[in-house]
């Protein structure tokens, strides 16, 4: 749902005046809204700061002193933490400032690094503006984030000490170290003996400390917290670094924001030492190896920024903020992965930059090694890094999903197609849509209701006279396995009588503002407040909101879409609330921002849990807004995309770069939010959104109606094949989304992630692996292409999906497959099983009991392997062993099914979902790349639970279009057996 776009009715003109505006400066060609509406980094006080004195301290080189050290007497290290203060020298006169270090190094072989500032006189820390504002710097972002992997690793040792220096060798067989320096404080971090990251090392850490405000009426006096270069006379020139003026104020689009603490940013230089790729931190429309943020010809201008906005009509490319935030990075170079993860909740700027170290004459070794340069900056709270030292992708996803959780096992239905527009505007017509899709037989599970619903944008009401009967559309869905998902936004509609208004005010659960009162500002229902999810009491009044006798109308088949929740305020300061607002106990939402949007979905998800008492089902709940742990709540979108080719293109990388920051169950709107695709445009964009985790069409409401049964042939049986391919392939990937569960990892991969030593495809974003399955895709997302080159990271075989023709081995090199608009390029590489359901149903209910077709890629070797996870797709029955995890193993002439976790699985007690899923078979086996040797064979044999039978193998020998292949048909083994097919 857009933020801000076009004009419903019922708003008054304020509002409509701030959609004139809009809308002006969208019709005025060169500028851009989105671009006005945001701070650039000169516009964000901190920001602006911190990037002049990074180019200060780079300018001086080894003439900058750096004023952070620890003095040796105060280091200690003791089961497995380094603790010390860092003294930050702030005058001349040799005052300093104590900032409490802690150094953990944790079992998982992570290390942490967290800088707090002691807390001081009173007076120095004296607010301005009668703030009620906390005196601390918000120590809560690990509360709301990190579940786990804290255990601290008591082998950690010292490996060398001194007056100027500590060395601690940790992690797994020690093989890690940090070396820690007193003066200037640094920190190198090195894997088997060879320096990997290093903090500090360009000595671009600046921890603003809080300070009294002193009233001069001079121009600027010198903080001399840098001791350089004073000046005789008082010119206004002064170093950006040291400028005053957005310490205890700043206004931005006339917005002013007090800032009852003053300057209290926290920055620090994070190198990756010979890594030419960095990834991560999204939300960004951009590519997935980040570019440098300082100019020069391709890069950006600006840092990356991370500031949860409601960002309409959002540009590409651009390092510009959107609506999630997840602040961990990876690098990348041949057979090493890295990663920090920096874990602070205020507004925050990346700036990368990359230099070649053959430039150093004293660079050893050959060939130019590539350093990445990464500097973060953020307003306000610790500073707070963790450090993974890999080596590989997988490790680094892990380790980073052992603290932040991982992916909740998802609804089942969840996986199937999502049909959404703003608006269906009546049951009648949710109905009517219903009715159409199984008139032209396409599936679907579930049918999306935006903010129209509600009578008059009060959330948990109907708008009575077009919904007049929602129950009975509930069941209407339910009768062919469907679902419905209402929209419940943050903002609450300043209404008297209006009860969820009234409750939120007498419960005093709303956020406030600076003055301590319930804040008010503009969105959807005009006047609103919004709930504070930071309170547990607001998270247990909004979970009483949704029981069923409370949310009249909502059933067992209504699940929650949770939208606007950055949150989107359209008269705040860039659409959003003002930082002065206040918090459950006084923090500022200065501090707390980007966690804003996950502890209000976190709420949604709580409610989903307790609508009725004894019901304990998977909750489902999209949402907008997100930071580093909403992956245990649900799903997210990419928001307000377009219908153009560009956005389709550019919603790959970004769909990738969720999944590798731990947040992969993603997608974007498929078709584009604004506007009316082409129908080209929206073949291939069914196409693509096939292979998305998340897989939604949405239109806005000014967008013509473009459900698939209305496009013209050949487009609706293109867009029905690529969902009959979603649908087959549920199997794949849920087992897909069993692994993100299992340890953090990515639903749809990058090269680099599955590829790690194959350089040619650390670059590469518009193709990607399916889980482990072995598909590799990449859709079509340009106009009039009909064919597609794809890189090939490896010397295995790869099959067209479809065709099952072998393509010629390429190893790091693009091999061109055929796309005409009815296909999607999709390969599969050699060596995998790929479990399916063939079945066409109109719902992924409908196919709970239905038999598999297994899909066996003949590997180089001759091998194959695959996976297959289920349970009933609903409950938590799956955490007491209800569930079937099957191993499938090509080896010689024999396929095996054994259980995949060695389990005696004769000994589970089965419940209602196992007993019923002894009715299900593998129906059929497809083995693409089938030895010649099988030619002559008619028949295979196939044993399972004591019985011996023989089954017909039909045999196709290799053409020159195509490798051969064999089906084994009316299998008939039972899908939780074990049992073998011999084919020699
Ligand atoms: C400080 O920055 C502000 C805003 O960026 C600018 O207007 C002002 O001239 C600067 N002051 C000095 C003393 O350089
Ligand atoms: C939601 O937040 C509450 C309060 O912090 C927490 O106890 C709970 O575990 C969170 N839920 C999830 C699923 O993370």
């Amino acid at each position: 749902m857009v933020g801000a776009g076009s004009s419903p009715p019922s708003l008054r003109w304020t509002t409509l005046l701030y959609f004139l505006v809009l809308l002006c400066a969208l019709i005025t060609p060169g500028v851009s809204v989105k671009e006005n509406d945001f701070k650039r980094c000169s516009q964000s006080g901190f920001c602006k700061r911190n990037r002049a004195y990074a180019d200060n301290a780079i300018a001086l080189g080894s003439e900058w002193q750096a004023p952070y050290k620890i003095p040796s007497e105060q280091a200690s290290f003791k089961d497995g933490q380094f603790k010390a203060t860092i003294s930050k020298a702030i005058d001349e006169q040799g005052n300093t400032v104590r900032l409490p270090l802690t150094i953990s190094f944790l079992k998982s072989g992570t290390a942490r690094v967290t800088v707090d500032e002691e807390k001081r006189r009173e007076k120095d820390i004296e607010l301005r503006h009668n703030s009620k504002a906390r005196k601390e710097r918000y120590n809560e972002a690990e509360k709301w984030t990190i579940v786990g992997g804290l255990d601290i690793d008591t082998n950690a040792q010292v490996a060398h000490e001194s007056k100027t220096g500590i060395k601690i060798k940790y992690g797994p067989e020690l093989a890690f170290e940090a070396d820690i320096t007193y003066e200037p404080y640094s920190i190198e971090f090195k894997r088997d003996g060879v320096t990997q990251i290093k903090l500090n090392d360009r000595g671009l850490m600046n921890l603003e400390h809080w300070r009294p405000k002193v009233e001069k009426p001079v121009a600027e006096k010198k903080e001399g917290e840098e001791g350089q270069e004073e000046k005789k006379d008082e010119t206004p020139e002064v170093n950006p670094a040291e400028n005053e003026s957005t310490w205890w104020e700043e206004t931005f689009g006339g917005n002013t924001d007090s800032k009852p603490r003053g300057p209290e940013s926290v920055a620090l230089d994070i190198t990756f030492v010979g890594y030419e790729h960095v990834y991560g931190i999204p939300e960004h429309a951009g590519p997935l190896s980040l570019k440098e943020t300082r100019g020069g010809d391709g890069n950006y201008e600006q840092p990356y920024r991370l500031y949860n906005s409601d960002v309409f009509e959002y540009v590409l490319d651009s390092p510009m903020t959107l609506y999630g935030a997840i602040p961990f990075m990876q690098a990348q170079r041949k057979d090493s992965t890295v990663g920090v993860f920096w874990l602070n909740a205020a507004e925050t700027w990346i700036d990368i930059t990359k230099d070649k170290e053959s430039k150093n004459p004293l660079a050893l070794g050959v060939g130019a090694k590539t350093n990445t340069h990464t500097h973060w900056m953020s307003e306000a709270g610790l500073m707070d890094v963790f450090v993974f030292l890999g080596p590989t992708p997988r490790d680094v996803t892990k380790n980073y999903a052992e603290l932040t959780g991982t992916t909740a096992l998802p609804q089942e239905f969840s996986l199937g197609y999502h049909q959404c527009r703003w608006n269906y505007v009546s049951d009648d017509d949710v109905k009517e849509v219903d009715r159409k899709m199984d008139r032209y037989n396409i599936p679907y599970d579930v049918i999306w209701l935006d903010i129209e619903y509600t009578d008059d944008k009060k959330y948990f009401t109907w708008d009575g006279d077009m919904f007049k009967d929602p129950i009975a559309m509930g069941k209407h869905l339910d009768a062919h396995g469907r679902k419905l998902v209402v929209i419940i936004d943050p903002h609450i509609k300043n209404a008297g009588g209006y009860h969820v208004s009234d409750e939120l005010k007498s419960k005093d659960l709303a956020v406030r503002n600076k003055d301590g009162n319930i804040f008010d500002g503009w969105c959807w229902p005009g006047s609103s407040h919004w709930i504070d999810a930071f309170n547990s009491a607001a998270i247990q009044w909004w979970s009483s909101l949704f029981n069923y006798d409370k949310f009249k109308g909502t059933m067992e088949n209504t699940f929650i879409w949770n939208d606007m929740n950055e949150p989107s305020v359209f008269n705040g300061p860039e659409v959003t609330m003002p930082k002065d607002n206040l918090h459950y106990e006084d923090w500022e939402h200065r501090d707390v921002h980007n966690i804003n949007g996950m502890t209000f979905h976190n709420a949604t998800y709580e409610a989903m849990l307790s609508r009725k008492k004894g019901e304990l089902r998977r909750p489902f709940v999209l949402t907008r807004s997100f930071f580093a742990g909403s992956q245990r709540l649900g799903a997210m979108w990419t928001g307000d995309n377009q219908a153009s080719w560009e956005h389709l293109g550019a919603a790959i990388p970004m769909i990738l770069a969720q999944g590798i920051s731990g947040f992969p169950f993603a997608g974007a709107d498929v078709g584009g939010f604004f506007g009316n695709p082409e129908l080209e445009l929206q073949s291939r964009w069914y196409q693509a959104g096939a292979f998305y985790p998340f897989f939604r069409g949405h239109a806005h409401i000014d967008a013509r109606r473009r459900e698939p049964f209305l496009l013209a042939e050949p487009h609706r049986s293109i867009i029905t094949s690529a969902l009959r391919l979603r649908y087959s392939l549920l199997p794949a990937w849920y087992t897909a989304f069993y692994h993100a569960n299992r340890d953090g990892s990515p639903i749809i991969r990058p090269l680099y992630w599955t590829h790690p030593s194959e350089e040619g495809g650390f670059d590469i974003d518009d193709q990607f692996f399916v889980g482990s399955t072995g598909l590799l895709v990449k859709p079509v997302v340009q106009k009039d292409k009909t064919t597609v080159d794809i890189f090939i990271p490896d010397d295995e075989v790869y099959y067209d999906y479809f065709s099952y023709k072998k393509l010629p081995t390429a190893k790091g090199k693009q091999v061109t497959v055929e796309a005409p608009i009815e296909t999607i390029p999709v390969l599969m590489r050699g060596g995998h099983i790929i479990p399916r359901r063939d079945t066409p149903r109109r719902s992924a209910q409908l196919m709970k009991f239905d038999d598999y077709t297994l899909v066996v890629a003949v590997g180089k070797k001759g091998q194959a392997e695959g996976e297959l996870y289920v349970d009933d797709g609903d409950s938590f029955d799956y955490e007491k062993g209800q569930y079937i995890h099957r191993t499938f193993k090509l080896e010689g002439s024999t396929l095996t099914s054994t259980d995949a976790e060695g389990r005696d699985t004769k000994s589970i007690e089965e419940g209602e979902w196992l007993k019923q899923m002894h009715g299900v078979a593998v129906d059929k086996v497809i083995i693409v790349g089938a030895p010649s040797s099988w030619a002559s064979k008619k028949e295979v044999v196939v044993e399972s639970e004591g019985k011996t039978v023989s089954v017909p193998l039909d045999y196709h020998k290799a053409d020159g279009s195509r490798a051969a292949f064999a089906i084994v048909q009316r299998v008939g083994a039972r899908i939780g057996a074990d049992w073998t097919i011999t084919f020699a």
